[in-house]
């Protein structure tokens, strides 16, 4: 890929801890392309969230952090946290999962607003703006506590906020919706893909819900157990996946249609954080053999798909 918002190179995270170390993400390489919604897909634990935190280095002390994350030029992994500093909420912005998380609960949505935006807030432009994306409410009674505004609002305003305060170049966004409604949910995705084409943000978009990223993402990197097991363009994902994790999701949902369906689980336990070598799959896996429980894969390109698996030409 040509220039690349943002490229991560061999990301390990491991976290620390009384009992032993836990290996959050391991050698996960993918790159950004500008302009692009690029999804992170997987079950709970897999590390998505940690991907997110060393691009954003919001991760506890405890964690070590290898590889590289090449945004702009720089190796977010080496930079100081001055420049750091520079980087986050302003080139990257974060839309986290809860976003009470992100405002204060005891400063007015209007000083709030003041804060992140500044003058930016009086342009006509950028009133027009919020007007237009459902915040002309919010904005009359910008006197009122975050508390009181619902979910979506809440979401809508983040998005804004993100968005408009420093123009960023890449958005990160945890499962913003995962806690809305669906027709909330629904509005607050439109938003995204309008903001993605009004400012040609790139956006990593994290979800374990297929049907989201059916939606929202131009290409998906499906995670299990800390490892990037597949990326592929959307739509060859959905039509032939090549690992047998991403097979056994997309064999899981009701119809061949992703539209509506979130990740179901699928026979076996997700692999833990510290595990046995070889391929993390392997304990659940139809096709696993000696190899893959002794061996890990590497990456195999195979056409426009990336696939970490012994086995890809057995099942696809
Ligand atoms: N601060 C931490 N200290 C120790 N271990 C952690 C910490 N944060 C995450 N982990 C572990 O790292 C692994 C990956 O967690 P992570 O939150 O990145 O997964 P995730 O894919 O975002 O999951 P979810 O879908 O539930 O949000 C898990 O085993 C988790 O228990
Ligand atoms: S490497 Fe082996 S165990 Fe892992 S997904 Fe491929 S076939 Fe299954
Ligand atoms: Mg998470």
């Amino acid at each position: 890929m040509t220039d690349p918002i943002l490229a991560v190179e061999d990301l390990t995270v491991r976290y620390g801890g009384a009992r032993g170390a836990t290996t959050a993400v391991n050698g996960v390489s993918f790159e950004v392309a500008r302009g692009e919604v690029f999804g992170l897909v997987g079950e709970s634990g897999s590390g998505k969230s940690s991907v997110c935190g060393a691009v954003m280095r919001l991760l506890p002390r405890s964690a070590h952090v290898g590889g590289t994350i090449c945004f702009d030029g720089k190796d977010l992994v080496q930079v100081g946290e001055r420049t750091m500093r520079a980087v986050r909420g302003r080139r990257i912005a974060l839309l986290p999962q809860q976003p009470m998380t992100s405002l204060s609960p005891t400063s007015t949505i209007g000083r709030q607003m003041g804060w992140y935006l500044g003058d930016v807030m009086h342009d006509d432009a950028v009133r027009d703006t919020l007007v237009s994306i459902g915040l002309g409410p919010v904005m009359d009674r910008s006197d009122a506590l975050p508390q009181a505004l619902s979910g979506g609002q809440l979401q809508r305003l983040l998005i804004a906020i993100a968005s408009l305060a420093h123009r960023p170049s890449l958005l990160l966004a945890d499962e913003p919706t995962t806690t809305l409604d669906a027709t909330v949910q629904a509005q607050v995705l439109r938003l995204l893909l309008d903001m993605r084409t009004e400012l040609g943000l790139s956006i990593l978009y994290v979800s374990h819900d297929l049907a989201v990223i059916a939606q929202m993402c131009d290409r998906v990197g499906v995670m299990y157990g800390a490892r990037l097991v597949e990326v592929a363009g959307v739509v060859d994902l959905f039509d032939s996946p090549k690992h047998p994790y991403t097979q056994a999701l997309i064999a899981a949902m009701p119809s061949s249609s992703p539209r509506h369906e979130r990740l179901r689980a699928i026979p076996g336990v997700a692999a833990g954080a510290n595990r046995l070598p070889g391929c993390p799959f392997a304990p659940r896996c139809p096709r696993a053999d000696e190899l893959c429980r002794t061996t890990m894969p590497e990456p195999e390109v195979i056409g426009a798909t990336t696939v970490r698996c012994h086995h890809v030409e057995a099942g696809s």
